[in-house]
This record gives structure tokens, C-alpha cells and sequence, in this order.
């Protein structure tokens, strides 16, 4: 396993230790989170962890979770999620994040919103004093409002590039496209969030405001945990 990779496990499997049995678990999407979903599989497996229902945030990720024999139930059925564990591109010092570079962010939002809490789990290249910086902001849209919605967004002042995969668009679970907004860094990242949603066809972007209530951070030097 790389450098990398063992930072990722770290940061989850830490995050993993705030499930108890019983609980309603958000398992999120991405390099990151996965290692989370395999350890509550392991620890379902070993009798540790007993009685978990996971709300996955995507169709891979439910794939995975079933792989890792870890119990999938709906927010249908649970509307009311006690944890969620999920990845991010950008976490700034409030822990406002960038998510969605996975293409998950609709359900990812979805879940979070619902969640009591939300633990962010990544590498220390995860962190940002301004979003923007790094990543794109990633904005998911139905595939009608794929022209007008680009041509607003550029208008916002963001460099618009329309997410492919294997040549052809990316098509997100809902079967939506994603433009990924890339911005010469935000200052007023609630400000461009509104400005984002007050586009018709718009159905979601990647900023997460005020929604995550910790981060697990791991780093050369060990691992940190930040609350919001
Ligand atoms: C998925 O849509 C994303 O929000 C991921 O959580 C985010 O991109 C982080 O992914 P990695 O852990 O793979 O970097």
C-alpha cells in the first residue's frame, strides 16, 4: 500500500471508531471512505460492531458495502442517519468543503443533510485555506441545461469543463452531467453557492457549507482530529 494510501486508510479507520452497534451509518464515496465501509465490514465480521444499517451515498459504493457485508437500508426507512462517513477534495479551516471529484455529491449532500453528524476523512493534501484553490467545484446538472448552465457558470467567473469518462459525458447515479467549475479560488464561498443554485436545470454543487462536524486529517505526522 502506498504513503498515500495508508494516510487515507488511517484517517477512516479512525473515524470508524465513532460507530457504535446500532447505529445508522452514511457510507461515503471515494478512495478514502472505502476504507471505512471495509473496516465496519470487519468489524460486522469479527462481532464487534453488531446491528449497523449503512445508507450508501452511490451505486459503487453500495457494491462495495455488499462486498464488505455490511447491511444496506434506505432513507426511506431511516431517514435519520447517526453518522456519516465521507471523503473531500477541499477542507478549509471551518471545515467547508469541496466534494464531488467521485461524481457522488447529489447523494452525498443528501446524506449529509440528513446525518447528525458528518466525519470527513482525509489526507493532509485535503487541506485548503480558501476553497477553490485546488479543486474544482463540481455542479451537477440534467442533461437539458447542459449549454445555459455552463454559459451561467462561466459568467460566475468559473473556467467550465464538462466532466467525460472513457471519452464520452460522465453520467452521474441520477444520470445527470457534471460541469466542473474551476475557480481562481473563493472568497465568499456561500455567496457563489447561492449564486450556483439560482440557475434552473442546476441540481446540485460540491460546496458542503457548515455540514461537516469534524474532519480526520492524517498526516506524516500522525493523525489530527478538527471539529467544526
Ligand atoms: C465523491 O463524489 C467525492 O465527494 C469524494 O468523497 C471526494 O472526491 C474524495 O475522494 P477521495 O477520497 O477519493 O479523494
Amino acid at each position: 500500500m502506498s504513503d498515500l494510501e495508508t494516510l487515507k486508510r488511517q484517517a477512516a479507520e479512525r473515524a470508524v471508531e465513532y460507530v457504535a452497534s446500532g447505529m445508522v451509518v452514511g457510507l461515503g464515496t471515494g478512495s478514502t471512505a472505502v476504507h471505512a465501509v471495509r473496516r465496519i465490514g470487519a468489524l460486522l465480521a469479527e462481532g464487534r460492531l453488531q446491528r449497523i444499517v449503512g445508507i450508501p451515498t452511490a451505486e459503487v459504493t453500495a457494491r462495495e458495502a455488499e462486498r464488505a457485508g455490511v447491511p444496506l437500508g434506505t432513507l426511506d426507512d431511516h431517514p435519520s442517519v447517526d453518522i456519516t462517513i465521507d471523503g473531500a477534495d477541499e477542507i478549509d479551516p471551518q471545515l467547508n468543503l469541496i466534494k464531488g471529484l467521485g461524481g457522488a455529491l447529489l447523494r452525498e449532500k443528501i446524506v449529509a443533510a440528513a446525518s447528525r453528524r458528518l466525519i470527513i476523512v482525509a489526507d493532509a493534501g485535503k487541506r485548503v485555506e480558501q476553497l477553490g484553490t485546488r479543486a474544482p467545484v463540481p455542479v451537477e446538472v440534467i442533461p437539458f441545461a447542459r449549454r445555459p448552465a455552463a454559459d451561467y457558470l462561466t459568467s460566475l467567473g468559473a473556467r467550465v469543463v464538462e466532466r467525460r469518462r472513457d471519452g464520452q459525458l460522465f453520467r452521474t447515479d441520477e444520470g445527470n452531467l457534471i460541469l466542473d467549475c474551476h475557480f481562481p479560488g473563493l472568497t465568499d464561498p456561500r455567496g457563489m453557492a447561492q449564486l450556483i443554485r439560482a440557475q434552473p436545470g442546476v441540481v446540485e454543487h460540491g460546496l458542503f457549507l457548515g455540514l461537516a462536524t469534524e474532519a480526520i486529517v492524517a498526516g506524516e505526522r500522525g493523525v489530527v482530529v478538527l471539529e467544526a
